[in-house]
């Protein structure tokens, strides 16, 4: 494979000295682009994309034709995990997921097994290859997990939820049997990302977007310890490079020195703290991620400009920041504000 001929993310995740600060976006590949609707409505149906993937190497490539991205991240879903071990995920319609099957007693939770990544996903590794091959070295490849505890929530509620009221009561009233499960999770998700990693992921992120949920005391033994153990178990080196690994907890500041721990090489942060508060925490341990509030996108650009640049500033000099959204992008954001953030990050650094 040849040599990358934009390395800043990677430098910046190892905190190695960048000429500027990188950025890529959360869910940078989706709706809020003409384009991806186009082949989204082309494939027939969200996960039918995920299953084809020429089909997703076009939409993960799509934001880069646009943006002067630093990064590529595999288009998938942290889903693919539940669907592949036999809960049947489907997309309604302005209802976000939903599983045919989730798990309703402790027998589904006992016979649930474990995810083998060549047998069961082969789509998804199919996909990561095709996009090496197609970002020629131009940046590098991002792959995903979902965290043990985000993919739980979902397989128990059954999709998308507010309260998670069946998997807290679960945690609190069976608390034994929810760690069944978790491990389960946690191995198919370290099978996973080392796939990812085999077939060409560069980096890797665990997005447990629903461990800010949690209580401190329940955060550390139903999500942080099972994504410390997941690190713990990835290839940490391929192709002669490390591949750094960034771990994303929503509403997650408030542990913010128990993650930077946790064996990462990079913490994200949503939008709540300040990334300099959040630096002076941490202080070398860890690179920063993060933490533009993904509403701004939908202000005038000087607005989104102005933003960009209290957060560069906020972080302050030297490496170990790369700039990216609090959470995912909207699909009602303008593209053009996406085309200003990028601009203004590259040419508002603070060298
Ligand atoms: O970041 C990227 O560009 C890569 C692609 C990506 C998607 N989902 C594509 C997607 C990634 C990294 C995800 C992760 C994901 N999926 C998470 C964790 C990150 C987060 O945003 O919190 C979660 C919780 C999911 C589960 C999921 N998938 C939900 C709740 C939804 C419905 C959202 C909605 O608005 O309908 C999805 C579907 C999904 N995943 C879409 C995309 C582009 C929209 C599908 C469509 O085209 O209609």
């Amino acid at each position: 494979m040849r040599a990358l001929r934009n390395d800043r993310v990677l430098r910046a995740l190892m905190r190695q000295p960048v000429d500027v600060t990188p950025i890529w976006l959360m869910r940078q590949a989706g709706r809020y682009l003409p384009e991806y609707r186009a082949v989204r409505q082309a494939a027939g149906d969200f996960m039918s994309l995920c299953r084809n993937p020429e089909r997703a190497c076009e939409v993960t490539l799509q934001p880069l034709a646009r943006f002067d991205l630093d990064a590529a991240i595999l288009f998938s879903d942290i889903l693919t995990i539940p669907d592949a071990l036999g809960l049947g995920l489907y997309f309604e319609e302005g209802e976000g997921p939903r599983f045919r099957k989730p798990l309703r007693s402790s027998a589904d939770i006992e016979k649930l097994g474990v995810l083998d990544t060549a047998r069961d996903l082969p789509y998804v590794v199919e996909a990561v290859r095709l996009i090496r091959r197609e970002l020629n070295g131009a940046v590098p490849l991002i792959g995903f997990s979902g965290s043990p505890w985000t993919l739980a929530t979902y397989m128990i509620e059954g999709g998308s939820s507010r309260d998670f009221v069946r998997t807290k009561q679960l945690l609190y009233s069976d608390p034994q049997l929810l760690h069944l499960l978790l491990d389960k999770l946690a191995v198919s998700v370290t099978d996973y990302l080392n796939a990812q990693i085999a077939a060409g992921a560069q980096v890797v992120q665990i997005f447990d977007t629903w461990g800010g949920a949690l209580s401190a005391a329940a955060y550390r033994e139903f999500s942080l310890d099972y994504m410390t153990r997941i690190l713990a178990g990835l290839t940490r080196e391929a192709e002669g490079r490390v591949v750094p690994t960034i771990v994303f907890t929503k509403g997650g500041s408030p542990w913010l020195d128990a993650i930077a721990s946790s064996g990462c090489d990079a913490v994200g942060l949503d939008w709540c703290m300040d990334i300099g508060q959040a630096r002076e925490q941490i202080g070398t341990r860890v690179a920063l991620q993060g933490n533009l509030d993904p509403a701004v996108l939908r202000a005038p650009a000087t607005v989104v400009v102005a933003e960009a640049s209290r957060i560069l500033r906020a972080f302050g000099t030297g490496s170990g920041h790369v700039f990216n959204l609090g959470h995912g992008i909207s699909p009602d954001v303008p593209p053009d504000r996406v085309a200003a953030l990028v601009e203004a990050v590259h040419s508002m650094s603070v060298k």
